[in-house]
């Protein structure tokens, strides 16, 4: 299979990675789960942000956000993204596209859970990516936030998970004198067997 060895070794691409992310973890000096995360606007205009990548499962790549941020609404209008991860210290990076969907509540209940209680009131306050008259503002909503939900917050409505099911990923690692190696997986639909080529640099 077009000499696939070592670093890009493996039949499953969700495990191919999980390794990579494990080594990025070990090397980075922060975030090695974030992921640049591109949306497409209702004109067809590509928006492009980071995000932290909370999940690679056996078929979906999970991340948080707020539904009724700027990607959160993108996404409502058209369900489908691109990912990149990119791991300076091991000059690698990982493309990934497919279909998104919500998260299921009860998952993103879960996570919502698990944050602290800071970062579960901050969800409350914070009408990602709507304008904000000061910094004062904010910190005003916060403590309202606190009085109204007190030290067990539930998980607002407009905040949870996404899940993203890859229809294609590409694993890139740096060569000398730019003669990189590069991997693209390919399946027509979810659950369907990957094509797997390897690229020109
Ligand atoms: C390292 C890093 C990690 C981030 N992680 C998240 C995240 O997990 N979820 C999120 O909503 N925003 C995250 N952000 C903020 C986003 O980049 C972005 O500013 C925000 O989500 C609003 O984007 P939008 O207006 O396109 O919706 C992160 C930013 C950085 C630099």
């Amino acid at each position: 299979m077009s000499n696939r060895k070592g670093i890009f070794a493996g039949d499953d691409p969700f495990a191919i990675t999980r390794r990579w992310l494990d080594e990025a973890s070990a090397r980075e000096p922060s975030d090695p789960n974030a992921a640049a995360l591109a949306t497409v606007d209702e004109t067809g205009m590509p928006n492009l942000r980071v995000i932290l990548v909370k999940a690679i499962e056996d078929d979906a790549v999970v991340f948080f956000t707020n539904y009724e941020s700027r990607k959160g609404r993108e996404i409502a209008v058209h369900p489908k993204v691109a990912l990149n991860f990119h791991w300076k210290s091991l000059e690698r990076q990982v493309r990934i596209r497919g279909r998104v969907e919500r998260e299921t509540p009860q998952a993103s209940d879960a996570y919502y859970r698990s944050r602290a209680l800071g970062s579960r009131i901050g969800a409350w306050a914070s009408r990602q990516s709507q304008p904000l008259a000061s910094k004062a503002a904010l910190l005003k909503a916060v403590a309202r936030a606190q009085a109204e939900h007190g030290l067990n917050p539930s998980r607002p409505p407009f905040w949870g998970g996404f899940r993203v099911t890859p229809l294609e990923f590409e694993f890139w690692a740096a060569g000398e004198f730019r003669l990189h190696d590069r991997f693209r997986w390919e399946r027509a639909s979810p659950g369907a067997d990957w094509k797997i080529s390897r690229l020109n640099p």
